[in-house]
């Protein structure tokens, strides 16, 4: 029994170290992603992002068809009412004390999609994959766009993932 309870108590010490080392993570907004990702040699993904619909998505919950489905609906304010921003922005869908820099009107910023960025933003970190994976990257996939594009979206439409990327896409031409 007492051997149990040690294994057990191992087990939970083990468990919150590495709880304690993800939650090291914080999201830090994409005006820092901006100063490296916004070079026309390397593929400006802050300006693309910037003028594509993520970044916008905050935008679209004030306008007529987000005022017509919270009337209906009893929402008071689509552009803060949690039903909503937690899918429209990376501040309204993260945890609150991780947020060190994501601003409420930024839509659904780079982080939502490559990971909360204070550790791996650094450009040592960055040049190296399997370093920038450690510190918190993520590589976005289907599963990853689906957390948002469903049908909890109440105005949802079927979300192909190849076309999607298509009109998201922010690659480096000059490879990595
Ligand atoms: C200090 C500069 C710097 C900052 C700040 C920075 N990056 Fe990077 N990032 C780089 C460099 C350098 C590379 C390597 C490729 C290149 O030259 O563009 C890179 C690569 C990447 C890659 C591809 C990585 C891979 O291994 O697949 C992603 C995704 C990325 N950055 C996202 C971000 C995001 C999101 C932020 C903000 C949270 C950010 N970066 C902040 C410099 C930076
Ligand atoms: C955190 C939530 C979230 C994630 C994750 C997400 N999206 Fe979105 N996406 C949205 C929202 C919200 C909109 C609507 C923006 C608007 O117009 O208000 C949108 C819109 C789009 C659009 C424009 C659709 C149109 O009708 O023109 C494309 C394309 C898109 N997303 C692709 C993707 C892809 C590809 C991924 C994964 C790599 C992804 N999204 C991940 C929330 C998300
Ligand atoms: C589960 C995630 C999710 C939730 C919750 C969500 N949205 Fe969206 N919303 C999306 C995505 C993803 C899109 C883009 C869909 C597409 O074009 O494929 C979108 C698109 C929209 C659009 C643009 C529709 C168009 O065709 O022009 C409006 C307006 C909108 N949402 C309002 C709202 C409102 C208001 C709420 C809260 C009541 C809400 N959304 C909740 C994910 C969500
Ligand atoms: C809706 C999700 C989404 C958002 C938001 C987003 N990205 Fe990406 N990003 C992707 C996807 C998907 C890829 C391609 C990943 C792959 O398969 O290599 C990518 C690739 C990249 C790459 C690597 C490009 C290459 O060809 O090496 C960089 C750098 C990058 N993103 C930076 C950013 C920055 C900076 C922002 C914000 C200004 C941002 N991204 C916002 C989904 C997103």
């Amino acid at each position: 029994m007492l051997k149990k309870n040690l294994i057990l108590v191992i087990g939970l010490v083990i468990f919150a170290g590495s709880s304690l080392i993800a939650q090291d993570f914080e999201y830090i907004g994409a005006a820092k992603c901006k100063m490296c990702h916004n070079k026309a040699a390397t593929g400006e993904q802050y300006k693309k992002w910037a003028e594509g619909p993520h970044a916008n998505a905050m935008k679209s919950l004030s306008n007529e068809k987000s005022m017509e489905y919270a009337k209906a609906n009893g929402i008071a304010d689509p552009t803060t009412d949690a039903k909503c921003i937690k899918c429209h922005s990376t501040a309204g869908s993260i945890d609150a004390s991780k947020n060190i820099g994501v601003k409420s009107d930024e839509g659904v910023s780079c982080e939502s999609c490559h990971g909360p960025g204070s550790a791996y933003k650094s450009k040592a970190i960055m040049q190296d994959h399997a370093k920038s994976l450690a510190n918190g990257l993520i590589v976005p996939d289907q599963k990853l766009c689906e957390s948002c594009h469903n049908e909890k979206n109440p105005f949802h439409k079927p979300f192909n993932y190849a076309e999607y990327s298509k009109k998201i896409a922010h690659p480096n031409p000059a490879g990595k």
